[in-house]
């Protein structure tokens, strides 16, 4: 519950709706699906793997399994960029959280020329984006500070299911709008025209976000796995289940969108301008029902959000806690003040610090840029690498069948691990690189 957790957050909602329509439909959910099978599946194997069986967070992992090597400084920076992303994460779950009170609040029944420039003025304003930055974030470090089992387990024992019922319910009511349809069709027709090289780049891309690979968050979390789990069978019910998420918000998400007859479009503006647009247009007909449904709806933004959050936090904390001897309370204190100040950073960037900017980049977009450009896709490759090239393959076999304990056909085993070892790194490295030089 708590691996989907970390998959299942804004990449389902707002980033692989617009992607499913845009390049062809069922013809990119296919591909998609492919990615995550021979791409991103070995890499989350490679994470579970050093994590289980060192059952040490990022930095110590790398120590344990090959004592000495100079592998740990380089995951020194997997250590740091989950720290990056929660700090940015924490800002936009705070708008989440800004916004679940603007539905409380009814604030889309306004009139409509303000329901639109509302997310402009919203996350310019200098005091409610930090206040609600500061719930959300101050949310995942409470979760964080009760521990795994007791905090981040429980948690999400409870809440993913919760999730989905609400993605369920939303997703039917989407449907039933008139006009819906148009929706659906923008989904699931395969157009296979739209299939290129950037389809595929794509589906590569949005899988390894979506199944939170590359940060070490994976890496944590197998590190408190028993001995006695299938890796293998949790690696693909956390794919699958980040799927599912991901077409049922799709679903719900454009059936509304195209049912209010707007254009689709992708990220923040998604959410934050489009989906509000579509409740105050509901509202017109449907007031109750509508505010009812924009509750749900920025609730379960909020939930997904925070239980990305709360992986991407517990990085940092493990790392305090292992290696410098910190107790747990007092980690959780120290990671919340410095993504706190990071956060408002990213924060005011929207606002008072909007012409500071790095190339054309403010704050924002300048952290977003690093760790989903570069350093997720450096950790993805650091992890494949060391366990494809450093480790001893008769080691991950016995990782991968809990000691020799459970089935896994050798010739599956092979095939395994030829993706490991030589097509993931491959083609994170033609990735990365495409990235470095646009
Ligand atoms: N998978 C999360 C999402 O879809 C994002 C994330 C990335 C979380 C990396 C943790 C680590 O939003």
């Amino acid at each position: 519950m708590a691996m989907s957790g970390s998959a299942i957050g804004l990449g389902n909602i707002w980033r692989f709706p617009y992607l499913v329509g845009e390049y062809g439909g069922a013809a990119f959910v296919l591909i998609y699906i492919m990615a995550c099978l021979f791409i991103s599946l070995p890499i989350f194997l490679a994470e579970a793997v050093i994590g289980r069986r060192s059952g040490s967070s990022n930095f110590g992992a790398f120590n344990k399994l090959v004592p000495g090597s100079r592998w740990r400084w380089l995951a020194l920076l997997t250590v740091f960029s989950p720290f990056l992303i929660v700090s940015y994460y924490s800002v936009v779950g705070g708008w989440a959280t800004g916004y679940l009170f603007k539905s409380f609040a009814f604030e889309f029944s306004k009139p409509t020329t303000e329901v639109i420039g509302m997310f402009g003025t919203f996350s310019s304003n200098v005091w409610m984006p930090l206040i609600c930055h500061t719930i959300f974030l101050g949310l995942t470090a409470g979760i964080v500070a009760h521990g795994v089992k007791k905090g981040i387990e429980k948690f999400s024992n409870w809440s993913m299911p919760v999730l989905f019922l609400m993605i369920l319910i939303i997703m039917i009511y989407s449907l039933s709008l008139p006009g819906a349809e148009k929706g659906v069709e923008y989904l699931v027709k395969p157009d296979f025209s739209k299939v290129n090289g950037r389809t595929v780049a794509s589906a590569m891309g949005q899988s390894f976000y979506s199944l939170s690979l590359g940060v070490g968050t994976i890496l944590t979390y197998y590190s408190y796995v028993s001995k006695k789990e299938n890796i293998l069978v949790s690696g693909l019910g956390t794919a699958a289940f980040d799927l599912l998420f991901a077409i049922m918000s799709s679903f719900a998400v454009m059936g509304a969108v195209f049912a209010a007859g707007i254009e689709p479009g992708t990220g923040p503006g998604l959410i934050f301008e489009s989906i509000p647009f579509v409740f105050n247009t509901m509202g017109q007909q449907m007031p109750v029902i509508s505010s009812i449904v924009a509750i749900l709806f920025f609730l379960t933004v909020l939930i997904s959000a925070l239980t990305s959050a709360v992986s991407l936090f517990e990085v940092g904390v493990a790392y305090l806690t292992e290696e410098r001897g910190m107790s747990r309370r007092n980690a959780v204190i120290f990671e919340f003040v410095a993504a706190w100040l990071l956060g408002a950073l990213c924060s005011l960037s929207f606002g008072p610090l909007s012409s500071f900017k790095i190339g054309d980049l403010n704050i924002f977009s300048l952290c977003d840029t690093l760790a989903s450009n570069f350093f997720m896709t450096l950790g993805g490759f650091l992890f494949v690498l060391f366990v494809g090239w450093k480790m001893k393959r008769s080691d991950v076999y016995d990782e991968l069948t809990c000691g020799g304990t459970q089935r896994l056909p050798v010739c599956l085993f092979s095939f395994i691990y030829f993706l490991m070892r030589y097509v993931a790194p491959l083609v994170i490295g033609i990735i990365f690189i495409s990235g470095l030089i646009g």
